[in-house]
């Protein structure tokens, strides 16, 4: 054969594999809105930088006539490619091939290529579109799915993992994305559950709709599955590519550097924001992007928990990573929810070098029956155990209030912050002055002849000698007292003084935190 035969053999063979599930399924899939698995990892990478791995692997499924049909690269595209030039390794399931499904050398091609991220030190970026487990495939599918769970969690920490759900996403299968750092969610495309609809229609004889149980919008507001929401896929690429720029390659490197630019200082001025009625709310997203560079802010979870903001923007061109209690949303509290968004947040920002910013102002933890019993004292310990072993800088802003148990999570100097500042309108108390009042002087109250006046002057002197940050400052618990609108300057200087931080922590294998 001439290499010229040989080269024709080979452009065939391609240009059959290239077809995947062929023209009908392809038109089912796009009929429902979805493009196919390559022009997915084509519009996310950066403009010809896809390079396509094992394009010829066969399906090795035998049974129930398996072994006569053809599963072009058996249902999944890999490969390695650019973002913003940096490379990543990349896997989309083809769901016009065997509705994606996962047999085992489908499997095998999603953990050669997590592989090669791991010892190449790349992001590892999955696009799921699949029906699951090959159901012909029996228990090979099981141990292909444990396969990856298991690459998911040796790459935690050490690759940022993404995970894109751009289809159905059901079983077992929903667990390696919610192993990774970020899922990606698209309306009306996505769809994750453990059981679907018909399961538990027969189990419990309760009737929900797909999207109802397991769409987009579920996991990004209620579950809290998602991190981010995109209306449409050309969205969510944008979002991921905007992710990265944000993000370290590995956990031995930092985030690029930008060139530093200030905030837009008309829009979020800070004294304009920041009420001076200290029983007003406020979203503390403007506060923030009167911080950050160009006052450009990616919020991470923004419809989940609102009444804690995460997210990152960058200060003097350096990413930084912000946790800020809002209190336009429920006072700002601190519940089962905000301590699980919060705490996981901190965690990727210490494995991947990004400082944390944290801005203080809440009324503490949320009380109620269905916290505690929700568990909020283990999902309220998340947050502490997070900020206590995070031994990136961290930099506490105390605004308003900072009570109780609150005061101490939100990175207080006691986690060994290495920098905390307060506002002159910062309150450092065991509680709010009503409820103190209420109860330190509820013999005085109750028993004057006027007991409406004795509590608010009682409150009055309570909030005079302990809702203010001087306090907490007298004993070095604050750095300093500042102006509100010398808050970036001070946190500029905290990173450039953090630059080089350096902290031991005891030996273990590792920590038990209350997960
Ligand atoms: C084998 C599958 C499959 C699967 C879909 N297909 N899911 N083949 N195993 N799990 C095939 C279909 O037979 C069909 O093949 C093609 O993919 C397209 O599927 P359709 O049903 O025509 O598509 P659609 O109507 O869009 O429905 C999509 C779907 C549905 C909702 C995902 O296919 C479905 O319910 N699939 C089964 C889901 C499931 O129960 N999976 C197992 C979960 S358990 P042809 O040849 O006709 O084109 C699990 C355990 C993992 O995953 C545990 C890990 C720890």
């Amino acid at each position: 054969m001439s290499i010229n035969s040989k080269n024709k053999e080979l452009k065939e063979r391609t240009q059959a594999a290239l077809q995947g599930g062929g023209e009908k399924a392809v038109e089912k899939q796009k009929a429902s809105g979805k493009l196919t698995a390559r022009e997915r990892i084509i519009a996310l990478l950066d403009k010809d930088s896809f390079h396509e791995y094992d394009l010829f692997i066969q399906h090795s499924g035998r049974d129930f006539d398996m072994d006569k049909k053809i599963l072009p690269g058996d249902g999944v595209v890999t490969g390695t490619g650019t973002i913003s030039g940096h490379p990543v390794c990349i896997y989309a399931q083809d769901f016009t091939v065997s509705g994606g499904s996962l047999g085992y050398m489908h499997a095998k091609k999603i953990c050669k290529i997590m592989d090669h991220a791991m010892a190449m030190r790349t992001p590892i970026i999955g696009i799921n579109d699949s029906g699951g487990a090959r159901i012909q495939e029996g228990v090979n599918a099981l141990a292909g799915y444990g396969e990856i769970f298991y690459r998911n969690t040796m790459a935690s920490g050490v690759i940022p993992q993404i995970s894109v759900i751009l289809g159905p996403c059901a079983g077992g299968a929903v667990y390696s994305p919610a192993l990774t750092d970020f899922v990606f969610v698209v309306d009306k495309i996505s769809n994750m559950f453990i059981t679907g609809p018909d399961v538990i229609k027969s189990v419990l004889g309760e009737e929900i709709s797909k999207e109802d149980l397991g769409g987009a919008k579920v996991h990004a507001q209620i579950s809290g599955n998602a991190h981010f929401y995109a209306e449409s896929e050309q969205e969510c690429f944008k979002q991921i590519q905007d992710l990265f720029t944000y993000i370290p390659w590995n956990n031995t490197k930092k985030a690029d550097p930008f060139e530093a630019k200030k905030p837009n200082s008309k829009d979020y001025k800070i004294n304009n924001i920041f009420p001076s009625d200290p029983a007003q709310p406020y979203d503390v997203r403007n506060i923030i992007k009167g911080l950050t560079d160009a006052s450009e802010f990616l919020e991470i979870q923004e419809l989940f928990a609102p009444n804690i903001v995460i997210g990152f923007g960058r200060i003097e061109g350096e990413t930084v990573g912000f946790v800020a209690n809002n209190p336009g949303a429920m006072a700002g509290v601190l519940d089962c929810d905000s301590s699980d968004k919060a705490a996981r947040f901190i965690r990727f920002c210490d494995a991947f070098n990004i400082p944390l910013v944290t801005l203080v102002d809440l009324p503490g933890y949320l009380p109620g029956i269905n916290q505690e019993h929700a568990g909020v004292i283990r999902h309220g310990a998340k947050i502490l155990y997070a900020y206590s072993e995070a031994t990136v800088p961290k930099i506490t802003v105390i605004l308003r209030k900072a009570y109780g148990g609150g005061y101490i999570a939100m990175c207080s100097s006691h986690l060994k912050a290495d920098f905390v500042f307060a506002w002159p309108t910062a309150e450092i108390a065991v509680m709010g002055p009503e409820g103190a009042a209420n109860i330190i002087f509820r013999k005085e109250i109750k028993e004057s002849d006027n007991p409406e006046k004795v509590r608010k002057e009682k409150i009055d002197e309570y909030r005079e000698k302990f809702a203010n940050p001087y306090v907490a400052a007298s004993y070095g618990y604050v750095d300093s007292v500042i102006q509100p609108n010398e808050t970036r300057k001070y946190i500029e200087h905290a990173l450039q003084m953090t630059q080089n931080k350096k902290q031991d922590t005891p030996f273990k294998k590792h920590g038990l935190p209350p997960f």
